[in-house]
């Protein structure tokens, strides 16, 4: 598996378990919040380049949340997506990276 997240400066490799914001955060790299993964705020939002079908399926709050706030549909709250497949590559960012 390989899920890595575009900032900047270079492509960092995420690894663990659990949702891709606590993977983002064990990898040191920050998340906006204002919810605590809550799936309410939707700062967490991440623009996934490829692999989006390695995702866990967005739920239908996760889906009302993205659309309230306007995300197109590449675009994950990454506090409630996990990784589901392991053989594919995900490559994710965000516009603060
Ligand atoms: S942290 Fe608020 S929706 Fe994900």
């Amino acid at each position: 598996m390989t899920i890595l997240a575009k900032t900047h400066r270079r492509d960092r490799v995420l690894s663990g378990h659990g949702t891709l914001m606590g993977q983002c955060l064990q990898a040191g790299l920050p998340v906006a919040s204002s919810c605590s993964g809550r799936g309410a705020c939707a700062k967490c939002a991440v623009s996934v380049l490829c692999g989006m079908e390695a995702l866990s399926r967005p739920s239908a709050h996760e889906l009302l949340v993205l659309a309230r706030n306007g995300h197109p549909d590449a675009v994950r709250l990454s506090c409630q997506c996990r990784v589901m497949n392991s053989a594919e590559k995900i490559l994710i960012t965000t516009g603060y990276w």
